[in-house]
């Protein structure tokens, strides 16, 4: 190296070293709330590494983007604390995921600054103890991909207008404490849909006749109090269908499953009739017990092949994996 080049070089290093600052990617703005972030959520060891001395951008459970060097991603996950969603998230404005996630004690509710995070594309506050609502403002986040509030405490019902969300492809609710019935506009969402999971809450009345136009990947709504008619969910070309535990009742002989099921679980319901011969065609897993069904299993497929548990508790369902129609 030459001299000159040597000591420009020496006063970066000696820069760099006594002034953090110097190299810092992060954006003062989003520092200062992430700091506010850390003291609500009283400075848990989990975020020891959001140290004011040093980048933002290097702490633990976020991400700056390349481009503006904002901070996009939020998630804090799998560690003890304690304490509301703080009221500052809503002041990251570049945030695109947000995540608390299997966290020890947050409580309270879905917190309503998220109303502003309109770049949001991914939420998931899972695993906790929010209570209160699942809130309408929800469908304000107009480029919202997922979101999953599952395994918390929330309660009344789910706001119809996170149907209008032009992108939301997995909605999941499940283990909650929600009650209502299923919003009719949950047929009509936009694009694909892996995911509508709402089971392990208190969902009555019947299911929407809407749902058997939307092709779902996953439809969960088992361990509910949903009654009358299901039959139309199979009109659809859904992939993996859960309606156990709940109070349905249709005949199932009038059914015609689609190519695409492949699995099945209806136990536990008080459906009549008999199982329908396209329960051949595609299914890999199926389970019908403790229902009304009669009639002797079609012979074919993978049907003889599951275990009896699968069929029993019926009122005169027989043959072959259950013994011989008389
Ligand atoms: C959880 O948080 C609530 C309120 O924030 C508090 O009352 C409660 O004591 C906390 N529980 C535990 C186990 O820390
Ligand atoms: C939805 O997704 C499309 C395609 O990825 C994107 O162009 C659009 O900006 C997104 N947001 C809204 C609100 O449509
Ligand atoms: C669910 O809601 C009922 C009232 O509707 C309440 O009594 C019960 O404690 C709630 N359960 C949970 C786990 O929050
Ligand atoms: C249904 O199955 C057919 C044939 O396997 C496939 O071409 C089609 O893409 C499937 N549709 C859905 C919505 O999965
Ligand atoms: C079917 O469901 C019943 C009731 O939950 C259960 O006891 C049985 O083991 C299940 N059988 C199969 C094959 O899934």
């Amino acid at each position: 190296m030459e001299p000159l080049q040597k000591f420009s070089f020496l006063i970066i290093i000696f820069f760099a070293i006594l002034s953090p600052s110097f190299s810092d990617r992060c954006n003062p703005e989003d520092k200062k709330v992430l700091l506010k972030i850390k003291k609500a959520l009283h400075n848990p060891y989990h975020l020891a590494s959001w140290n004011p001395e040093v980048d933002c951008c290097i702490w633990y459970s976020l991400k700056c983007s390349r481009t503006t060097n904002r901070v996009y991603k939020l998630t804090i996950f799998a560690g003890q604390i304690n304490g509301q969603i703080p009221a500052e998230v809503g002041d990251l404005p570049f945030l695109e995921t947000l995540m608390f996630h299997k966290l020890t004690n947050i409580t309270g509710p879905v917190q309503p600054a998220i109303a502003k995070l309109t770049n949001l594309k991914y939420l998931d506050l899972s695993w906790n103890h929010l209570s209160g609502p699942v809130p309408d403002f929800l469908s304000q986040l107009k480029n919202l991909i997922f979101l999953d509030l599952s395994f918390n405490q929330l309660s009344g019902s789910i706001p119809s207008s996170l149907s209008t969300l032009p992108n939301l492809t997995s909605i999941r609710l499940d283990r909650n404490n929600l009650t209502g019935q299923i919003p009719m506009s949950f047929g009509s969402f936009a694009g694909e849909f892996p995911y509508l999971i709402l089971s392990h809450n208190k969902l009555s009345g019947s299911i929407p006749a809407s749902l058997g136009k939307k092709d779902f990947g996953n439809l969960d709504l088992s361990r509910n109090r949903l009654e009358g008619d299901a039959s139309m969910v199979f009109n659809s070309k859904t992939r993996w269908i859960d309606l156990s535990r709940n109070l349905l009742e249709f005949d199932f002989s009038k059914v015609e499953l689609s190519e695409n099921l492949t699995w099945l679980d209806l136990n536990h319901n008080k459906i009549t009739g008999s199982l329908p011969e396209s329960a051949i065609v595609s299914l890999q897993f199926l389970n019908v017990s403790y229902n009304r069904l009669c009639g002797e299993i079609p012979v074919g497929g993978d049907l003889q092949r599951f275990d009896y548990t699968a069929y029993f508790h019926n009122r005169c369902l027989c043959g072959a994996p259950l013994p011989p129609c008389k």
